[in-house]
């Protein structure tokens, strides 16, 4: 049932080291594509991530962790650096995702609101193939490098976030407010 599939989805931090098969991956990038999206402007763009990729992000997302945590040059910036490597390494797969820059700022909102709905089809796609996702915007985003180090042009294309695929090794409990508080019926 899909609201069982809604319900039951989480977001995967932790991850076997089991890699994701790639039909499953392209299962779900069709669902992302059919995604809602205002003008048939689809405005996401997936960027998967192999094998030198994923080693030069790693650099970028190690270097910004530690930077924001530590000075350079002492053991605990190492320390940090040496274990965001460990974690970004640790996920199977990654996918980066970015929205196609326009000059319009209701199309620019329209356009995210359609790229989230592209990553949440993603995820429950994921799900649904026993498979878990964690969606991230964090900082390694927003770093230059990484639009060099996936070639892009940040004038074109703004990264809006990054996907962490893989089994979970974990599932995490959450929870949402009861309906009667986020729900109005209006005569
Ligand atoms: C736009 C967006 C950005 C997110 N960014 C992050 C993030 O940077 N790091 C993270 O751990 N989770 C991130 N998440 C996942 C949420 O934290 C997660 O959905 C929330 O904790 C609820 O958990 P659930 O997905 O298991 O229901 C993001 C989710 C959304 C929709």
């Amino acid at each position: 049932m899909f609201l069982t599939l809604a319900q039951q989805r989480r977001t995967i931090y932790q991850f076997t080291s089991q890699p994701v098969e790639a039909e499953k991956l392209t299962y779900c990038l069709q669902a992302a594509i059919w995604a809602p999206n205002h003008g048939l402007t689809q405005p996401w763009h997936f960027y998967v991530v192999g094998d030198k990729t994923k080693q030069k992000l790693t650099e970028v997302y190690a270097t910004t962790r530690a930077a924001k945590r530590a000075k350079e040059n002492t053991t605990e910036y190492d320390d940090i650096y040496a274990k965001a490597c460990d974690r970004f390494l640790a996920n199977p797969q990654v996918v980066v995702v970015g929205q196609q820059r326009c000059n319009d700022p209701i199309q620019t909102k329209e356009d995210y609101a359609a790229c989230a709905c592209a990553i949440q089809n993603f995820q429950l796609a994921a799900w649904e193939q026993g498979i878990g996702v964690q969606w991230s915007s964090g900082p390694i985003i927003n770093e230059q490098q990484t639009y060099q180090i996936l070639g892009l042009d940040s004038q074109q294309i703004e990264l809006i976030g990054i996907l962490y695929i893989g089994y979970a090794e974990c599932v995490p409990d959450s929870t949402r407010k009861p309906l009667s508080e986020v729900v109005s019926y209006i005569d």
